[in-house]
C-alpha cells in the first residue's frame, strides 16, 4: 500500500469494472440487478456468489467471502496487494506510478545523493553547538551518534541545493530522493531545515531516507522523507541495519515507536531494538523481522494510544503466527517510553521487563477481548465466540492456532465457528455483534440495516453521488451515534470525489478500522429501489438532524449522572432517551 499513491488506487478502482474482472475467471449470470455464480471460494452446487455492478462489490451468501475487484484478485489469484494492483492497472491500461517505465538501475544515482546529503548533515552538526547540546542533553554519546550517522540540517532553504543541485538534472534527482521540494513555479527548496537528522538505512546499509527532529518544541516534531522509489515506509525499520552490524545472532527483535528509542536502547546495549517509521507495523515488516529472528517483541506505551497501536500490530501479526515464531507485547508504565526507561533503569532492568512482563500474543488477544466482553453470562460468552472467530481465521492453521482455539472454546463454552475464507475484514470492529455469514442464508435474504447512520452509509456505498445532497449542512456535529465519524468522513470524501464508486470508497479505507466497518455495511442488501435512493437518503439525513436535541440532552444527563445522583424525573427521562435510541439500533458498534 505504501508504495502507491492513494489517488492512483482511487482512479484505478473507478475505471475497473468488477463484473468484467470476475466474469473472465468465474462466468457470471445476470439476475436482476446483480450477477450470480457458484462461489469460487467454497464448494457449492447452487449459486450464492453475487456481484453488484452498482456497488462494484462481490459477496457470497454461503461462505461470507466479499470484497472489491482488487480483493477478488488477491483472493482468487493469491496475489499480494501490489501484484493485484498491477494486474488491474494493466487491464485498463493504466501505469502504476512508481514504476513509470523505470528500472531500479535508473534510481542508482539517488543513493549517492542521499549519501552525500548525510555527509553534509554530519559535517554541519560539528558546527551546530545547539544541536550538539541537545543530543548530549538527551544522553547520547558521540560514538552512538557516529554509528547512526546522526547529523544536522542547518537553517536556510538551500543547504543541499547549493551543495548538490548544480543543474536541473541534479535538482530533479534531489527532489526524487525526497531531499528538496519543487514548487509550482519550478523553483526548489530544501525539505529539511534546522533539524537533527537521522538517516534511515536499508538492509544493505545504504541511506534511503531521513527523519528530522526539531530541537525543542516546534511542529511537526519529526519530519520524514516522503515515499520515494528507494523508500517505502511500510517495509523499512529504523535501526535494523545497525542492529545487524552489532550482533551476529539476533535471538530476539524489539519493535519500538521512535528514532530516539532505538538510538537510546542500542546505546545502552539493547542492540536488537528497531522502530517502524511513524506507521503501524505491517505484515511486510514482520516478514522481514522473522527472516532475521524467531522472536519479535512489540513495545508500546501503557496509555490508550499505546493499546490501540498494539491492537493494530496484533491484527497485522496474526497471519505471521507460524510454527517456531514467537510474538509478544510489552506495555511500559505510564509516562515512560523506551528511551526514558532505559536511561533511567539501564539494560538489565529493561531486559528483565522483557522477560517478566511481555505478554505472549494470544494472552494479549484474550486480555483485550475480555476487557470488552463480559463472559460471566451466557450472552457474553456467545459474543466472545463470535468476536474471536475472525482473529482465528486470520491465523495460519497449525498447533498454535489450535491451542488458541481450544482456549477460546473453553472460555466461550461453545465451539468457535471460524469463517471459511481466511480474509475477514471486519475483525477490527471489536464491539459489534458480528452476524455469522451462514446465518445470512439464501440469496435475496436481507440483512437488517436498521438505524439512520448505517442506512446513510449503505446508501452512500451504493451511490456515493448522494453525498452532494447532504449539502453544506454540518449535520452531524453533536451526534455521538456510533458510525457517525465514518459517515462524516464518507460524506466529505465523496463530495470531494464526485465520480467515485462504492468500491472506490472501500479501497480508499482499505486496512483501516473505517474500512472494515464499511466492508460490513457493503455486504448488507439494500432494499431501496434505485429510484427511491435519493428520497430515502434525504429522509435519513433529516432523521439524523432531528436527533440532535435528544442526543445533546442525553449527553447532558449522562454527564450529570457522573457528578451527582439523578432525581426521579431525570431518571425517567434518561430511560426514555436510551430506549428511543436503542429502539432504533443505530449503533452497530454499540
Ligand atoms: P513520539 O512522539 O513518541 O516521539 O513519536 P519520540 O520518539 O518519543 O520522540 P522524542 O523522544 O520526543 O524525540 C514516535 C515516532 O513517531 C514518528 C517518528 O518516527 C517518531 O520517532 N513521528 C512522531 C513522526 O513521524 N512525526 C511526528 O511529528 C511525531
Ligand atoms: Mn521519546
Amino acid at each position: 500500500m505504501a508504495r502507491i499513491p492513494q489517488s492512483f488506487i482511487d482512479e484505478l478502482i473507478s475505471r475497473v469494472d468488477i463484473v468484467e474482472v470476475i466474469d473472465k475467471r468465474v462466468p457470471l449470470k445476470k439476475q436482476g440487478r446483480e450477477f450470480m455464480a457458484c462461489c469460487p471460494f467454497h464448494n457449492e452446487k447452487t449459486p450464492s456468489f453475487s456481484v453488484s455492478p452498482v456497488k462494484q462489490f462481490f459477496h457470497c451468501f454461503g461462505c461470507g467471502a466479499h470484497g472489491t475487484a482488487l480483493g477478488f484478485l488477491m483472493d482468487y489469484e493469491h496475489l499480494d496487494f501490489l501484484e493485484a494492483v498491477r494486474q488491474l492497472a494493466s487491464m485498463v491500461g493504466m501505469e502504476v506510478p512508481l514504476e513509470a517505465g523505470k528500472t531500479r538501475a535508473d534510481y542508482a544515482p539517488l543513493y549517492g545523493m542521499l549519501d552525500q546529503a548525510a555527509r553534509i548533515y554530519r559535517e554541519a552538526l560539528k558546527h551546530a553547538p545547539a544541536a550538539i547540546d541537545y543530543l548530549k542533553g538527551r544522553g547520547l554519546t558521540g560514538e552512538i551518534a557516529a554509528e547512526f550517522a546522526i547529523g544536522f540540517a542547518p537553517a536556510g532553504w538551500d543547504t543541499l541545493l547549493k551543495a548538490l543541485g548544480s543543474g536541473e538534472v541534479e535538482r530533479q534527482m534531489l527532489a526524487t530522493a525526497g531531499l528538496v521540494i519543487r514548487k509550482d513555479d519550478g523553483r526548489y527548496y530544501d525539505r529539511f531545515r534546522e533539524r537533527i537528522m537521522f538517516p534511515i538505512r536499508d538492509s544493505r546499509g545504504r541511506i534511503i531516507a531521513f527523519g528530522g527532529r526539531v530541537i525543542g518544541q516546534d511542529e511537526p516534531k519529526y519530519l520524514n522523507s516522503p515515499e520515494t522509489p528507494l523508500f517505502h515506509k511500510g517495509h523499512e525499520l529504523y535501526g535494523l541495519y545497525e542492529a545487524r552490524q552489532a550482533l551476529r545472532d539476533i535471538p530476539r527483535l524489539l519493535v519500538v515507536e521512535g528514532y530516539m528509542d532505538v538510538v537510546a536502547l542500542q546505546q545502552h546495549g539493547v542492540r536488537y531494538a528497531v522502530a517502524t517509521l511513524g506507521t503501524a507495523t505491517t505484515s511486510d515488516h514482520l516478514k522481514k523481522l522473522f527472516r532475521i529472528s524467531p522472536e519479535v517483541v512489540f513495545c508500546f506505551d501503557g496509555d490508550r494510544a499505546g493499546r490501540a497501536a498494539a491492537r493494530r500490530a496484533l491484527e497485522n501479526a496474526l497471519p505471521e503466527t507460524h510454527e517456531g515464531r514467537q510474538i509478544r507485547f510489552l506495555f511500559l508504565p505510564d509516562g515512560e517510553d523506551p528511551d526514558t526507561l532505559v536511561r533511567k533503569e539501564g539494560k538489565q532492568a529493561f531486559e528483565a521487563r522483557l522477560g517478566t512482563q511481555a505478554m505472549e500474543l494470544s494472552n494479549f488477544l484474550f486480555k483485550d477481548l475480555l476487557d470488552h466482553v463480559d463472559t460471566r453470562d451466557r450472552a457474553g460468552r456467545a459474543r466472545l465466540a463470535e468476536v474471536i472467530a475472525p482473529y482465528l481465521a486470520r491465523m495460519p492453521g497449525g498447533p498454535y492456532r489450535q491451542m488458541v482455539e481450544e482456549e477460546a472454546t473453553k472460555l466461550a463454552g461453545v465451539p468457535i465457528r471460524i469463517p471459511a475464507n481466511g480474509r475477514p475484514l471486519s475483525m477490527l470492529i471489536q464491539d459489534s455483534p458480528k452476524r455469522k455469514a451462514v446465518a445470512i442464508g439464501r440469496p435475496g435474504s436481507q440483512r437488517r440495516l436498521a438505524g439512520p447512520v448505517r442506512k446513510a452509509i449503505a446508501l452512500l456505498l451504493n451511490r456515493p453521488g448522494l453525498a452532494a445532497l447532504a449539502g453544506e449542512t454540518p449535520v452531524l456535529e453533536g451526534l455521538s451515534l456510533g458510525g457517525m465519524e465514518v459517515l462524516q468522513a464518507l460524506l466529505e470524501f465523496a463530495r470531494a470525489h464526485p465520480h467515485i464508486t462504492g468500491a472506490g470508497l472501500l479501497e480508499h479505507w482499505r486496512d483501516t478500522e473505517t474500512g472494515s466497518y464499511l466492508m460490513k455495511l457493503a455486504q448488507a442488501e439494500l432494499v431501496t429501489p434505485a429510484d427511491a435512493m435519493e428520497s430515502e437518503f434525504r429522509a435519513v439525513m433529516a432523521d439524523l438532524q432531528g436527533r440532535r436535541p435528544a442526543e445533546q440532552r442525553l449527553a447532558q444527563i449522562m454527564q450529570a449522572s457522573r457528578e451527582r445522583i439523578l432525581d426521579e424525573s431525570e431518571k425517567a427521562e434518561l430511560a426514555r432517551l436510551l430506549k428511543a435510541r436503542s429502539g432504533s439500533r443505530s449503533d452497530p458498534r454499540s
